[in-house]
C-alpha cells in the first residue's frame, strides 16, 4: 500500500493564452490542447491541468473565485485504490471514473483523486558534477549552464486552511500520509506520501482568518544550476518572481518561487532532503521560511528592467 507521488494539479484559467504560455515557458511539454483545456507534463510524466472557468467537468472551487480545482494523487495498485475509495466512501460523495480514478472533497473543500499511477522511472538525468577541495567530478571539462529549465516532477503542493487538525486527520491518520515536521502551536504541518520520501509532498498552513487559499505547487529540478539557470530565464520571459532564490531550512531545499496566473505561485526546488521510517518530525518553535532568500530573483548583468521595491515582493 503506497502512494507513488502527485500526479496530477488541475486550475481553472482566468485566461487560458496566458495560461498556456506560463506552463510552456515553465518548460512542461504540452501533450494535448483544445476548447476544454490543455495538459502539461513533466518529465516523469505527472500532469498540471488547466480548463477555461466555463469548463463543466471540474470539481467546484473551496472558495468562491478559487482557480485551484483539484490535485489527484498516485497510488501503486488497486488494492489501495480500492481502500481508499472504502474508507472515503464512508463519509463523503466519492466519484469514480471509467479509468478508475476516484474523487472527492477533503474536509476543507479542497477537490482532492486518486489514480493508478507508476511514474517514469528510466529517467537519465544527471546533476552538475561538482568539485571540492577533497574531490574532482569534474576534470578538464566545463560546467553545466542551463538556458531552460525542463521539471521532472511535482515533488509538492501547499495550501493555507481553516481547519488543519481535520486535514491532518484525513490525510495522514486516514489515507496514511506520513508526518514530517510541524510548526508548535498547530500552525503548520509538512506531510509526505509515503515513509521513503522527499521531506513533504503536501505542506498545509492554518489560517487564523478563515481563508483557504491554493499556495503553490513545487517542481524538481537537477541541480542548483538549474533553479539559478532556470529561474533567469522565466524571469527573462517576462513572469515575475513572487520570492527568491532561497533556500529553506525546513527540506534544505534550494527555492525559487514565480507567481502563477491562475494563483498562488509555481516553485523551482532541487536538494531536498530525503526522509524514512527512521525520521523524527521536529516541533518547530519559530516560522523558519529560509535561510536566506533575495525578495525579487536575480538581475543578471545584461537585464536593464528596473525591479519592483523590496516591499512589493516576497509575500509568501
Ligand atoms: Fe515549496
Amino acid at each position: 500500500m503506497a502512494f507513488t507521488g502527485l500526479y496530477s494539479v488541475l486550475f481553472s484559467a482566468p485566461d487560458m493564452k496566458v495560461a498556456r504560455k506560463f506552463f510552456s515557458d515553465w518548460g512542461l511539454k504540452k501533450v494535448s490542447d483544445n476548447r476544454n483545456g490543455a495538459v502539461f507534463k513533466t518529465q516523469i510524466g505527472s500532469e498540471i491541468i488547466v480548463k477555461p472557468l466555463s469548463a463543466k467537468d471540474m470539481p467546484p472551487p473551496a472558495r468562491e473565485g478559487m482557480n485551484f480545482r483539484e490535485m489527484v494523487w498516485g497510488v501503486s495498485s488497486k488494492s489501495h485504490l480500492a481502500e481508499i475509495h472504502k474508507e472515503l466512501a464512508s463519509d463523503r460523495d466519492v466519484t469514480v471514473d471509467k479509468d478508475g480514478t476516484l474523487h472527492c472533497l477533503d474536509p476543507n473543500g479542497l477537490g482532492v483523486g486518486f489514480r493508478l499511477w507508476k511514474p517514469k522511472e528510466d529517467l537519465k538525468l544527471p546533476r552538475t558534477k561538482i568539485n571540492s577541495y577533497s574531490e574532482q567530478e569534474r576534470v578538464d571539462e566545463v560546467s553545466t549552464f542551463y538556458e531552460q529549465a525542463k521539471p521532472i516532477r511535482m515533488g509538492h503542493i501547499g495550501f493555507v486552511l481553516p481547519d488543519l487538525k481535520a486535514a491532518e486527520k484525513f490525510y495522514k491518520d486516514r489515507l496514511g500520509f506520513w508526518l514530517s515536521d510541524r510548526y508548535a502551536g498547530g500552525a503548520a504541518i509538512f506531510l509526505r506520501c509515503a515513509a521513503k520520501s522527499q521531506h513533504h509532498n503536501l505542506f498545509m498552513i492554518w489560517s487564523k482568518e478563515g481563508n483557504t487559499r491554493y499556495h503553490h505547487t513545487a517542481f524538481e529540478v537537477r541541480d542548483i544550476h538549474e533553479v539559478f539557470g532556470g529561474g533567469i530565464a522565466f524571469d527573462k520571459k517576462g513572469w515575475a518572481t513572487e520570492v527568491g532564490p532561497g533556500r529553506h531550512p525546513i527540506s534544505s531545499a534550494y527555492f525559487w518561487y514565480f507567481k502563477n496566473p491562475c494563483e498562488g505561485a509555481v516553485e523551482y526546488f532541487t536538494d531536498s532532503d530525503y526522509v524514512t521510517e527512521d525520521w523524527k518530525p521536529h516541533n518547530y518553535r519559530i516560522n523558519r521560511f529560509s535561510e536566506w532568500h533575495l525578495v525579487d530573483g536575480i538581475k543578471p548583468p545584461d537585464d536593464k528592467r528596473p525591479r519592483p521595491s523590496m516591499s512589493a515582493a516576497g509575500k509568501l
